[in-house]
């Protein structure tokens, strides 16, 4: 059992294989935060409070006038509100009788085997072979009644506590939730914290930031309705000193793919404090008697092994813990080619079975009909919303199109938007009340669309019916889903004007549904997520999509910053990347190297590639099929930082049992006569001989030499070349 009560000093430890996390139903039946870190034994750690008369932070009232104890000077487990801790709170409940305040106090607490579910939200799931128990612990208030239970799943192995919050009104009116964050997370030294975010924006997503906290709260937040390009809902808390080998660290990601905050602030004492959830802009959710509010998930880690080890515990998490697809682990994914930047609008199905015999000589063995091939899909004005099939450009019928690809030897993929609806449809002119609209008001378009109010019922199972008509009509082996703008314009002609604070956190739990709808009743069918490019890319839609396409951009060198942001947090085998005619300066090898740090495949005409490009990509196929367990599965390294500036960038990626390792590396700016680059793989086993094989020449060396003294890098090559480096291990 990996959580611990002592019932004698009302501690709770929860231990996964190598971190503690430590909480005790405190004075007053207040819950302390205590630890999170690396392992300690079940001992109480509440020496580590300290308690002073902390001039204007008020004391509860049932301290007795005892000034040292305030809310506002310790750590807590998830705050009060008024109660006399001014710093940023996890909860906003406006109370039956209109005032603002919750006071919860532990009142009961329970464990079980196997981690939580939640109503409507996505959590991650246990394997046969995971230890992973959950902790329930209940807050609640004794005036109101108002309920706040804390969840922890504790994975054992994994090193990863899932969590959130369930409220539950068990007063007799009705109570109006403001601000519910899935959790707090409280340090009582913060000062030598630095905060890590992936901001960004359309074609550049992911870009890394990190700043020292200083006293005043930080926000990464998203109010675009989507988890979005310009932010990701992936923070981590980190040691001022920590790099990528070294230093404690902190991880958070959130599991909800609309508007989210996270706050962190460093207070008077230099404690931090981080919350994170749902953001509280244009929020405003009713409870009613009775009734329970789940918040969404999230994921925590701790590593001391820097950066590199919270990485490696997140990818080991999300490729095994979110997704039950067979395409995850055990069927090997294809290498596609798209169509969207060999053609975009403008195909036929005559067009299509070209693209695919001439692809077939690249070693690709999927072709993706993108955008508009059905309604009346001819640029982005029209169409979305009409699932059924454009018969003026796909002649043949859809059904026949997939049999003459399939007939070639190759799959076939298809592209929908379903939460968009372009005004000039079918869709749009039959139910017009359908989309987001303010009453009164015109809607803003983007790429000249609307949005639908996925948060209703019948637009719900509208998608669902549709789009499944479609995906049962034809040998369809996977689907990119696509969503190409944010979300203004908050209104649900469903809901009365007192409830339109819903909106945004219903459009969200609807869209879930009608993915569980689609793609969960489809698991033969391999689904990638897109929200033009990586607009929607976090952990909650990774429990529906196996990969996700990265960015609209495909240059290659963009790509290396992109990758490497992304790393952070998702594993290489969720990263949509692809070879396109973008960049023609940088050789076809070298971009098929770095679409090799995802998911590998092509967006270009085949029909226009030449003998020579063919073979090469070719070639670059049966790479990726050669070094595909290495690739996806392996532990993978940061090695050189794109972000700086810096003569060449490469990562690696090592076998679990280090038997085998691929180093890349892309030349971005030898300088003429320079000295000679090396560079220092990790995760080898020291005492072990490598062949190593990539440059032209074959040698051996251990583990350590390779580790501590690295690989030369040839350096008389032209900008943009790729070495492909593999280490295999002797004996
Ligand atoms: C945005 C996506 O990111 C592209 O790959 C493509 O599918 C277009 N949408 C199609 O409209």
């Amino acid at each position: 059992m990996s959580i611990l009560y002592n019932e004698s000093k009302k501690t709770f430890s929860l231990h996964t294989f190598r971190t503690t996390y430590q909480l005790k139903i405190g004075n007053l039946n207040y819950v302390n935060h205590l630890y999170y870190g690396s392992t300690i034994h079940d001992e109480d750690l509440s020496f580590l409070i300290r308690r002073y008369d902390r001039g204007f932070s008020g004391n509860p009232y049932d301290s007795l006038k005892e000034r040292t104890f305030s809310l506002d000077a310790q750590p807590q487990e998830f705050t009060t509100q008024q109660q006399g801790d001014f710093r940023i709170n996890s909860i906003e409940v406006q109370n039956a009788d209109g005032s603002f305040s919750f006071d919860g106090r532990y009142v009961s607490h329970t464990v079980y085997k196997g981690p939580f579910t939640l109503n409507g939200l996505p959590t991650a799931f246990a394997r046969e072979t995971d230890t992973v128990d959950t902790l329930e612990i209940v807050l609640e208030d004794a005036v109101t009644k108002v309920r706040v239970t804390l969840l922890y799943s504790v994975f054992e192995e994994a090193d990863v506590i899932m969590r959130a919050v369930r409220v539950h009104n068990g007063g007799d009116g009705e109570i109006k939730l403001k601000r519910i964050m899935s959790f707090n997370m409280d340090y009582m030294n913060g000062k030598n914290l630095d905060l890590i975010s992936l901001p960004g924006r359309y074609g550049q997503e992911r870009q890394v930031e990190r700043q020292p906290l200083t006293h005043h709260v930080h926000k990464v937040r998203s109010g675009r309705g989507i988890s979005s390009h310009q932010q990701n809902p992936f923070i981590a808390l980190v040691e001022r000193n920590a790099n990528e080998e070294y230093g404690e660290c902190y991880g958070f990601a959130l599991m909800y793919s609309g508007s989210f905050l996270a706050e962190v602030e460093l207070d008077q004492y230099d404690q931090a404090r981080l919350v994170m959830g749902i953001n509280d802009r244009l929020f405003s959710y009713p409870v009613a008697p009775g009734e329970d509010f789940d918040t969404p998930a999230v994921l925590m880690t701790y590593s001391h092994k820097g950066l590199g080890g919270m990485s490696r515990k997140y990818h080991n998490f999300i490729r095994n813990n979110l997704n039950k697809s067979k395409f995850v682990r055990d069927v090997k994914r294809p290498v596609l080619i798209n169509t969207w930047e060999a053609a975009f609008f403008t195909f036929d199905d005559v067009k299509l079975v070209e693209i695919a015999k001439a692809a077939k000589g690249m070693g690709v063995e999927m072709v993706v009909m993108d955008d508009g091939w059905f309604g009346k899909r001819d640029d982005d004005n029209s169409g979305l919303g009409d699932w059924y099939v454009n018969e003026k450009k796909i002649k043949c019928g859809l059904t026949e199109l997939v049999r003459q690809i399939n007939d070639l030897g190759m799959k076939f993929g298809i592209w929908f938007e379903p939460e968009m609806v372009s005004e000039d449809s079918d869709l749009y002119r039959a139910h017009p009340d359908w989309v987001m609209e303010i009453p009164g008001r015109h809607a803003v378009r983007s790429r000249n669309q609307l949005v639908l109010d996925v948060g209703r019922k019948e637009v719900q199972d509208y998608l669902i019916e549709s789009i499944n008509r479609i995906l049962d009509s034809a040998n369809i082996y996977y689907v990119k889903w696509d969503d190409n703008r944010a979300i203004t314009d908050l209104w649900s002609n469903s809901l009365p004007a007192e409830r339109q604070g819903e909106v945004s956190h219903r459009y969200v739990l609807g869209l879930y549904r009608v993915m569980d709808g689609i793609i969960k009743t489809h698991p033969n069918i391999m689904f990638e997520g897109c929200a033009g490019g990586g607009g929607r890319f976090d952990t909650a839609m990774l429990t529906y999509f196996v990969q996700y396409w990265s960015s609209d951009n495909t240059k290659p060198l963009d790509n290396l910053k992109l990758h490497y942001g992304s790393s952070f947090l998702y594993p290489t085998c969720t990263m949509g990347a692809h070879v396109s005619n973008a960049s023609p300066m940088v050789p076809l090898e070298t971009k098929a190297a770095i679409a090799m740090c995802g998911t590998f495949g092509y967006e270009l005409d085949a029909t226009k590639l030449k003998k020579k490009e063919i073979q090469a990509c070719k070639r670059m196929s049966n790479l990726y099929h050669k070094y595909y367990d290495l690739n996806f599965f392996g532990d993978y390294y940061r090695l050189v930082n794109p972000f700086e500036q810096v003569n060449l960038v490469a990562w690696e990626s090592v076998a679990k049992d280090r038997s085998e390792a691929l180093v890349t590396v892309i030349t971005v700016n030898l300088t003429m006569n320079g000295p000679q680059e090396y560079i220092k793989c990790r995760g080898l086993e020291p005492n072990r001989l490598y062949t190593i094989e990539g440059d032209g020449e074959k040698y051996t060396a251990s583990g350590m030499a390779l580790m501590h003294a690295g690989i030369p890098v040839p350096r008389e090559v032209p900008d943009f070349t790729a070495f492909i480096y593999h280490l295999k291990a002797i004996g």
